[in-house]
């Protein structure tokens, strides 16, 4: 596994507990450089990604290395592979679900830098999209919102920007079972979907905080890189795993939490 030390490398280390996993950080195994010298896996899931979505705009290049270059070099050591994509690959023009026959149109750097990383994966790969994760562990919303909500009256949040939050540890499971699927693109997104601002509320809410969320746009939020509007995800493959809905995996990471 590369990325194990990210939000979602940590849930897969516990999904995959009964399996023997060699679980590399950053540090075991910077992505953009060549494969150390393994074993050759049985195989590989490639949690390990640039997912500075802002910064991929100012440094696009250094995003490809690791999004592109980086799975290249994942997909030399010529095992089986998991892929890691996102919803971010979409524009954000539809107003209906996005299935895996829908034609991406990234409109954000780090959004071409991991449709260019779908390709790189090779033919032996499960690409697997998703979107608005968070956790008990790294940087994510949850987290974030639960830092602010402890310190401010009202927090400011996007609600023109709609998707489906989902929770690592169900999207680990899910891994899981798309295993034993045939290689290919699967959407795997939790249940239901909501704005960042309706997210915000229910985290609030779950966690017995006061504060208030105000509704904002995009544009009042400024950030530089362009976001869909619409994201949600769904698969048009009747084997692909149902995940959770999203106000089930907030539950069960504020119970992780605490
Ligand atoms: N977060 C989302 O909302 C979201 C949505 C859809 C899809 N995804 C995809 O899901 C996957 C996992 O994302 P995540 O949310 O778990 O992200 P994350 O918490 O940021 O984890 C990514 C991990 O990759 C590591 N990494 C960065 N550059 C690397 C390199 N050159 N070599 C090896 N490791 C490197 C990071 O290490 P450092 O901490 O040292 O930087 C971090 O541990 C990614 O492919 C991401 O694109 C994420």
């Amino acid at each position: 596994m590369t990325g194990a030390g990210g939000q979602l490398g940590r849930a897969l280390t516990e999904a995959f507990a009964d399996d023997e996993v060699v679980a590399l950080g950053r540090e075991q195994w910077d992505v953009a450089l060549p494969p150390p010298l393994l074993e050759a896996p049985d195989l590989v899931l490639h949690a390990g990604a640039w997912t500075n979505v802002d910064g991929a705009e100012d440094d696009p290049q250094g995003a490809a290395a690791v999004n592109v270059g980086g799975t290249q070099n994942v997909a030399s050591l010529g095992a089986p592979l998991v892929y890691y994509s996102t919803d971010y690959v979409f524009d954000g023009t539809k107003r209906t679900p996005y299935v895996e026959s829908d034609a991406p149109n990234p409109a954000s750097a780090y959004g071409r830098t991991k449709l260019h990383g779908e390709a790189a994966a090779g033919e032996q790969a499960w690409i697997v999209r998703s979107s608005w994760l968070f956790g008990p562990t790294g940087h994510n919303f949850v987290r974030t919102m639960l830092r602010l909500g402890a310190e401010n009256d009202e927090v400011a949040v996007v609600d023109d920007q709609r998707g489906s939050p989902t929770y690592v540890g169900h999207l680990a499971e899910a891994t899981r079972a798309v295993v034993e699927l045939p290689f290919g693109v699967y959407h795997v997104a939790a249940e239901g979907d909501c704005t960042w601002a309706d997210f915000a509320e229910a985290i609030f809410e779950h966690a017995g905080l006061e504060t208030r969320v105000r509704r904002i746009t995009t544009e009042e939020l400024g950030r530089p890189a362009p976001r869909p509007a619409y994201s949600v995800l769904r698969s048009e493959k009747p084997e692909t795993p149902v995940l959770p809905n999203w106000r089930e995996g907030l539950r069960e990471c504020l119970e992780r939490l605490g």
